[in-house]
């Protein structure tokens, strides 16, 4: 395949920015876009270019790292996969790809297509962590019953990766869906009820301090997530929310 690249290049927070077109020729099909990218990277350094700056790391869906924006979809036109798992065969020979960064007031631009998404660790770090006996005589996990149900629901919300797209999907920016989704995998279980009430005040707290947008119920974070996480995490950190206020 030969394709058109518009790609965002901005040299670094405080620049201005602007699209560059590239082409890139002998795509192969069967290549992931990240390699794509390596491609058209190779290409640049042979000809003493600047590679493009992306992000990365496992390329297999599991770290959450490439935060792409491809023609106007987060991790683009495939459904329930990240960009490092998005083939080449979703394209066709000759096509235009517009390729840019997560825009997000809370994931500013280091540098081309990658973002600051440490405003995720921070909500993180505020309350999603569970209190544990490490004394030596600690209970064995398997030795307290949890409804199957919970446990199933608690595992899904558990799949957040922490990429954004949600974020970087939702018109207002709003980061509810993951901070729904770290609510939630504990908020299911008992070795969660400890925090409970400090953790998702505290969560939803540094969210809106981070400058997430709120819910307007669209959808788009739930359409996009590489990891299928449902629109009922927020629901349930809503009400966890609302519960824990009314406890105080
Ligand atoms: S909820 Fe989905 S889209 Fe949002 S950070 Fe988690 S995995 Fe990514
Ligand atoms: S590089 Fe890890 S999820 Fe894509």
């Amino acid at each position: 395949m030969n394709l058109t690249l518009k790609i965002w290049r901005q040299q670094g927070p405080q620049d201005k920015g602007k699209m560059v077109d590239y082409k890139v020729s002998d795509i192969s099909e069967h290549m992931s876009f990240l390699e794509m990218m390596d491609v058209l990277n190779e290409q640049l350094i042979n000809k003493g270019e600047e590679p493009v700056a992306f992000d990365h790391d496992c390329r297999e869906g599991i770290c959450g790292m490439c935060s792409m924006y491809i023609n106007g979809e987060a991790h683009g036109p495939d459904r329930g996969v990240t960009t490092c798992q998005l083939h080449m065969r979703m394209f066709k020979d000759g096509d235009t790809i517009t390729i840019e960064p997560f825009r997000a007031k809370a994931f500013p631009v280091i540098k081309d297509l990658v973002v600051d998404r440490s405003s995720f660790d921070r909500i993180q770090h505020a309350g999603g962590f569970i209190s544990v006996n490490t004394s030596g005589n600690t209970q064995d996990a398997n030795a307290i019953l949890i409804d199957k149900h919970d446990a199933d629901t608690a595992m899904d919300a558990a799949t957040c990766i922490g990429c954004g797209a949600c974020v970087a999907s939702c018109k207002n920016s709003s980061a509810m869906l993951f901070v729904g989704a770290k609510v939630s995998q504990y908020a299911l279980l008992p070795q969660g009820q400890v925090e409970a009430v400090d953790r998702v005040k505290n969560m939803v707290a540094q969210m809106d301090l981070e400058g997430f947008g709120n819910c307007t119920n669209t959808g788009a974070c739930e359409v996009e997530c590489p990891k299928g996480i449902s629109l009922e995490n927020i629901a349930r950190m809503n009400r966890e929310f609302l519960s824990a206020n009314i406890k105080g």
